[in-house]
């Protein structure tokens, strides 16, 4: 049976098992989601993204619908589908409830606070970013608003990617995923993210995910399975590196594998440590740790990378693939930035050279970038 799953036609995955990679004690939390794919008839390759469509935290959900006083029951137009759903499901499952715009001050328009705004746009701006719906609906919660009118200002909740952590040739009828979750800090409360934390806490063994496969064209393994990679992914980034080795480990490719993983804390935040250990033990790949916070001084992948530079120099000269996955800004930028010192110093290269030999690298899909 062929099916399509994708963007408008996600797949309910529910969740297989999950628990914590980071231990008791640690500054953050991240978790190992696996998420049952039997029956879904769904293929991805390594390098590949999972998309989710999470659900909204009921509790907010539940402080917008109290401050509205209205039945989660009642029906509601979905403004950009036109299907009718309750308030209930609209709010938890289709709009953006962090997300203010202009739009929902346009609805009382004669409210002096409100006009005042709606005549200085910068100020406009400015309250729509340091607020959000609830702190709306919670300053003019007199002000009476039509509900139709209300839900048509919301912004969708849009997907959110993930970088599937399997092989599907380890494990076919699953997708396993590394999350870290999201908090932030708004108005003396602290928040959190809504599909980190949907992933990591709300979602029951018993909860439908709208899931489907956001594909990389380039972020894969080399076709060559006797080709060197080297792959550098601090925190969540190292997530598409364990399915890169899982797949290697199922083909028994002979290429050489080297990660540059990094984290906070060496006994706290050492995600797939005993995986990536016993690679280690069997030869089949070097493994390089930096641990941030393990001592007074910040010690980052880079200053790893450049410790190792001529070997790196080396593996680079002799063809090998070089993958960045994680934080895009400032780690991916260090390590590029780094992996152009290293081929100024070991190809006796000038700067701009250094720039164009990363060029040609990326132009022939050797440096490959998957960042967020
Ligand atoms: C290709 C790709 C792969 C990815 N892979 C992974 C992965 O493997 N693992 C992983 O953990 N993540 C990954 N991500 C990131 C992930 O998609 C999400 O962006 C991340 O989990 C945060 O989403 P969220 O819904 O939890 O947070 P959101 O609710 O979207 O919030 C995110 C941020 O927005 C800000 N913010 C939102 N609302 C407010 C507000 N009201 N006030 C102040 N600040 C606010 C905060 O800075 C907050 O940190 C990937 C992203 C991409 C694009
Ligand atoms: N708002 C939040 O609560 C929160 C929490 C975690 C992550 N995030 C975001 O989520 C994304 C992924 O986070 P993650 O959990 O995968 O891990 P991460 O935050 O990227 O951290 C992983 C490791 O990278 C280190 N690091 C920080 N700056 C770096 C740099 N310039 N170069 C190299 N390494 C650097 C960190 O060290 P130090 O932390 O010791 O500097 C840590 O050891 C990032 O975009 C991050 O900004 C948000």
């Amino acid at each position: 049976m062929s099916m399509i799953i994708d963007r408008l036609h996600p797949f309910p995955a529910k969740i297989k098992e999950r628990f914590l990679l980071t231990k008791p004690g640690s500054s953050k939390t991240t978790f190992h989601v696996v998420l049952d794919l039997k029956d879904s008839h769904i293929t991805f390759k390594v390098g590949d993204a999972m998309g989710i469509y999470p659900h909204n935290d009921p509790l907010t959900t539940q402080r917008i619908l109290q401050l509205l006083h209205a039945s989660p029951e009642a029906p509601i137009i979905h403004p950009r589908t036109q299907e009718t759903l309750s308030l209930k499901t609209f709010l938890s499952e289709k709009v953006n409830l962090a997300r203010l715009t202009s739009g929902f001050m346009k609805l009382i328009p004669h409210n002096t606070k409100i006009k005042a705004l709606l005549e200085d746009k910068t100020s406009l701006l400015e309250y729509c970013h340091t607020h959000d719906v609830l702190d709306f609906l919670t300053e003019f919660k007199d002000e009476k608003i039509s509900l139709q009118d209300l839900c048509n200002q919301f912004s969708p909740l849009l997907p959110r990617f993930y970088s599937i952590a399997s092989s599907p040739k380890h494990s076919p009828e699953e997708i396993h995923l590394t999350v870290s979750l999201t908090s932030y800090e708004h108005k003396g409360e602290v928040r959190k993210g809504v599909a980190s934390n949907f992933l990591c806490y709300l979602a029951e063994k018993t909860t439908p995910i709208p899931s489907y496969i956001q594909a990389t064209p380039h972020f894969t393994l080399p076709e060559d399975p006797k080709a060197s990679i080297i792959m550098v992914g601090p925190g969540t980034g190292v997530a598409p590196f364990r399915a890169f080795l899982q797949e290697r480990l199922a083909l028994n490719a002979p290429g050489k594998n080297w990660l540059f993983f990094g984290e906070r804390n060496s006994h706290l935040d050492f995600f797939y440590e005993d995986f990536f250990q016993s690679l280690v033990d069997q030869k089949k790949l070097t493994l390089t740790t930096a641990f941030s916070r393990d001592q007074e001084q910040k010690i980052y992948v880079q200053h790893k990378l450049l410790e190792q530079g001529k070997e790196i120099w080396q593996w680079l000269q002799e063809g090998a693939f070089f993958y960045i996955c994680g934080d895009a800004d400032p780690m991916a930028k260090d390590v590029e930035a780094a992996l152009v010192s290293i081929t100024e110093r070991y190809g006796n290269f000038s700067e701009h050279e250094a720039r164009e030999y990363l060029k040609h690298l990326r132009a022939e899909k050797r440096l490959l970038v998957d960042v967020y």
